[in-house]
């Protein structure tokens, strides 16, 4: 493994990354991490960036007993910096300009084998991405300048017998030409890791992990969405435990066309897991009349999820007890993802106090809390995109992991105002139309998100000689990575000719279509 250890730079993640890219076993701890408290002895430590500045009063240092772990050290930005100003505070002062973008670096390769291994197979010149306001004004004792840049004199150093190296650059983003073999370069040039990391093995770790802490006894509980986390977690519990997993679906009446029905089919039948499926949506829908703003309708959605997920849990907590299968429920299982984890893994300053992260409407807080059941997170340390990979190794079909993700409050958030049982019905008929055209039109697996929305206001319109008065369609497709920001997907006209000829003949009640065009920001991904 290489441990990172995060100073609170926004790029850390990505340093874990690109190694997990390289097969590379690789992970992310708080830079106030005590090399005691851990598990196994990493190969290689890297400290990351951050946006202190090392010599000031309380900026975040890291654990001395770093440096004798006899392990290579790689410090990037504030990484290096802090190893500088271990030697000597004196080491590092304010730059007089920020310097923000690329850079030229030039390394100094030559006579020293050490330095060689860090820009093996590398040009001597190379276009890196810069970030920083400190430097390093002179070089600590017993390391060398191993490459400049047009700003710095000090752009990488090394020491001189030791190996531990420093980047004022940062090679983790991919503006920084050649980063990736420079990450590649240190971890299994100088760390000497193995580049075995891959998903059918993290899978067996991962069941292997699950039996170890579940028991043989133990049984676990989860809902499920028919999303892509819920359903690929769902199926590693099932491989893992079999029907010791007991799986919950709420139909909230605000899913779409047709879900609640070809969930239960997906996760029953072609994926085996033992899933009970409880019909809320009159509940749900009567609840919702009369709310017209977002945040109540969301509350609403939410809190009414926890009461009817909490009447089933304990039923079905009696049903397992009574069923011979196992010891009562003990786990409750949660799809988190690592993005959501790295909120509360990344430093966040000394007084900060770390957020814990909840997922689906604050519902474990209350289970666990509650009922004492403890919570299993099998996807903890995975991107979106591992999450799918891990699904293909499970055997779950490629329409199901390539799914545009599905917000908790479901097509409640696409309509607009009060929502109402006509609303639900024009808002699934149309993005039926919508998703299934873009599926015709084979463009579904380049769009990050995609639906129909329905706008409460209603428009004039003439349909076969006569006077109508109908609502008006919002579609919406952006195309995303990290769904923080967002553009909207560029149709051919033709497309949107064609799907607003079928939306406005097929769905009553409809007599206008439009195309969202907003970026996000300004614009959220949803309508509410
Ligand atoms: P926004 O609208 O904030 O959406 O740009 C970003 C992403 O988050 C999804 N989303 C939600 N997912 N519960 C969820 O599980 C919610 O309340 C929720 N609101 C937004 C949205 O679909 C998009 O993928």
């Amino acid at each position: 493994t290489i441990l990172t250890l995060d100073f609170g730079s926004q790029y850390t993640h990505l340093i874990t990354r690109r190694l997990r890219e390289l097969n590379i076993l690789s992970e992310m701890l708080p830079c106030t991490t005590k090399i005691a408290d851990l598990d196994y002895k990493p190969k290689g430590v890297i400290l990351s960036g951050g946006p202190y500045s090392v010599y000031e009063d309380g900026a975040p240092h890291v654990d001395p007993a770093v440096f004798e772990l006899g392990v290579p050290i790689l410090g990037i930005c504030y990484g290096m910096q802090e190893i500088a100003w271990r030697a000597s505070p004196e080491n590092v002062i304010a730059g007089v300009h920020r310097e923000y973008g690329h850079s030229n670096l030039k390394a100094l390769k030559g006579d020293d084998a050490h330095v060689d291994r860090l820009f093996d197979g590398l040009e001597d010149s190379m276009r890196v991405w810069m970030s920083h306001g400190d430097k390093l004004g002179a070089l600590p004792e017993g390391f060398h300048t191993v490459a400049v840049s047009d700003n710095s004199e000090y752009a990488a150093i090394a020491h001189k017998t030791k190996p531990i190296y420093g980047l004022q650059f940062h090679p983790e983003v991919t503006h920084s030409q050649n980063g990736t073999q420079l990450l590649k370069n240190f971890a299994v040039g100088i760390c000497e890791c193995a580049q075995n990391w891959t998903m059918a093995r993290f899978l067996d770790q991962e069941i292997a992990r699950i039996r170890d802490l579940v028991g043989p006894e133990g049984q676990v509980l989860g809902a499920v969405s028919g999303g892509v986390d819920s359903t690929v977690a769902a199926k590693l519990m099932k491989e893992a435990i079999g029907d010791r997993f007991w799986a919950v679906l709420v139909n909230n009446g605000v899913m779409r066309l047709d879900e609640c029905e070809q969930v239960e089919r997906d996760l029953k039948q072609h994926l085996g897991i033992n899933l009970t499926v409880i019909d809320a949506s009159k509940d749900f829908l009567d609840g919702l009349k009369g709310l017209h703003d977002p945040e109540q309708k969301r509350k609403f959605i939410g809190g009414k999820f926890i009461d009817v997920f909490e009447a089933e849990a304990a039923k079905i907590e009696e049903a397992a007890e009574k069923s011979g299968k196992g010891t009562k429920i003990g786990f409750f299982l949660q799809g988190t993802l690592y993005p959501d984890v790295i909120e509360s893994l990344s430093f966040k300053g000394p007084s900060a106090t770390i957020k814990t992260h909840h997922n689906v409407g604050g519902l474990p807080e209350r289970m666990t809390n509650g009922q004492g059941l403890q919570l299993i997170e099998p996807l903890r340390s995975l991107y979106k995109d591992e999450v799918r990979e891990l699904g293909r190794t499970l055997g779950i079909h490629e329409e199901l992991v390539m799914r545009h993700p599905f917000p908790g409050p479901g097509i409640a958030v696409r309509i607009l105002g009060e929502v109402t049982e006509e609303k639900v019905r024009i808002a699934r008929q149309a993005d039926h139309i919508f998703i299934s055209e873009i599926r015709k039109a084979g463009l579904y697996d380049q769009i990050s998100q995609a639906y129909a929305a329905v706008d409460p206001s209603r428009a004039v319109g003439v349909m076969g000689d006569k006077r109508v008065y109908g609502y008006i369609i919002i579609l919406r497709a952006v195309t995303t990575t990290d769904f923080m920001t967002a553009e909207a997907f560029n149709f051919p006209w033709e497309f949107l000719q064609r799907v607003m000829n079928r939306i406005v003949n097929e769905v009553n009640g409809v007599c206008r279509v439009t195309y969202d065009i907003t970026s996000k920001p300004p614009g959220t991904i949803e309508l509410e």
